[in-house]
């Protein structure tokens, strides 16, 4: 991979290979895709998991054997950013005729609570007179709050959101699962891909189960500023571009915190710190964090951690410096990135943006060995 944060540092005659990297207004740099990285052998992919590093399995899925579910998926997409809604969408064909009998629509519900939220759809699992699971969901949100960002997630969970701990219930959990499965069957890229499935049965220790699961559109201008995703009862993330392309960073939370010392602390870099935090009351108290190494990784779990996310996530400068260090990667259509998140000091910490002028697919599950049965 090639990078420049300056448009300017780019030959005009290889202009056509650069694409930038644009989210929520901010210009994060240039990239160019180069060599693609090999794909690792399952003993080096749990060796890099157990030292909490990111794992790419580059073209480990065939997507042209998932075009048609991949096309439905865009087209789902689309009509949900039309109507608004999603309930009615999932009362007509194709998915009407997929979630009879086994999964009812029960309710549905407008999330006027939650900002991002677009439309919350629950459902049931029956068979017959027996009740198997109740309360599963699929809800669609925004990611940003930024009017030209259209990037969209479809999450699968169940119960109260943010209230019920999804961890004490693995039987539920499965069944939000399959309803991922109805809505979008070509989740089974990733649970029926036997490469996949070797590296995460080596990784997780057992036969791997996907649970919370999302299903993401990153659009142009969006994807995802830094961030982790620890929860109780799961290992890691497995994310998987069926569709479109996306520039990553990722890398563990220690790593990420040197990083940060290094940059902020590097008087090349002053300016650019006074630039991303004008008051100089900010770069005081930033400054303070970062001669308190526990203090500085207390502040990142924090809800508001403005002060790192001004460097973390705007500026092309402190970007390079990740992809100097070999934390950046390119994921096209068919690549896979595996994350451990084994627990708030060790997680690696992810950065997502959309390449190109298209909106992606791509598949987030979480990932724990099998518990039930079921
Ligand atoms: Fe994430």
């Amino acid at each position: 991979m090639r990078y420049v944060t300056d448009e300017q540092q780019i030959d005009p005659s290889e202009k056509q290979q650069w694409l930038p990297l644009l989210r929520r207004g901010f210009q994060l740099g240039w990239v160019s895709q180069g060599k693609r990285p090999d794909m690792p052998t399952a003993e080096q992919s749990a060796r890099r998991w157990s030292n909490d590093q990111a794992v790419m399995l580059p073209g480990i899925i065939d997507v042209t054997a998932w075009k048609s579910e991949i096309d439905a998926a865009h087209k789902l997409m689309e009509a949900t950013l039309d109507a608004d809604e999603l309930s009615s969408l999932l009362e007509q064909p194709p998915y009407s005729s997929r979630l009879a009998p086994l999964f009812p629509l029960v309710a549905s519900s407008f999330e006027e609570h939650d900002e991002q939220g677009i439309e919350k759809v629950y459902f049931d699992a029956e068979q017959g007179e027996e009740l198997l699971a109740e309360n599963l969901w699929c809800k669609a949100s925004w990611l940003s709050f930024i009017e030209e960002d259209a990037s969209l997630r479809f999450r699968f969970s169940f119960g109260m959101e943010c209230m019920e701990d999804v961890a004490a219930d693995p039987e539920r959990q499965l069944w939000a699962g399959r309803l991922c499965d109805t809505i979008f069957p070509e989740s089974a890229a990733i649970t029926e891909n036997p490469v996949i499935l070797a590296n995460l049965e080596r990784i997780v220790g057992g036969e791997p189960a996907f649970v919370e699961r999302i299903v993401y559109f990153n659009a142009p201008n969006g994807g995802a500023q830094m961030h982790h995703d620890v929860e109780r009862g799961h290992d890691g993330v497995v994310f998987a571009q069926l569709s479109g392309s996306t520039f990553w960073l990722a890398l563990s939370k220690p790593e990420l915190i040197d990083a940060l010392i290094d940059f902020i602390t590097d008087p090349n870099n002053s300016s650019e710190i006074t630039r991303l935090l004008p008051e100089s009351a900010d770069r005081l108290q930033l400054a303070e964090l970062l001669s308190d190494r526990a203090g500085l990784a207390a502040y990142m779990d924090e809800f508001d951690h403005e002060l790192v996310e001004a460097v973390m996530d705007r500026s092309a400068l402190f970007t390079s410096h990740l992809v100097a260090k070999g934390y950046a990667y390119i994921l096209n259509a068919g690549d896979v990135l595996l994350m451990p998140q084994r627990d708030l000091d060790t997680c690696v910490w992810h950065a997502v943006t959309c390449l190109g002028d298209e909106p992606g697919e791509a598949l987030s599950f979480a990932v724990r060995a099998n518990k039930s049965a079921g």
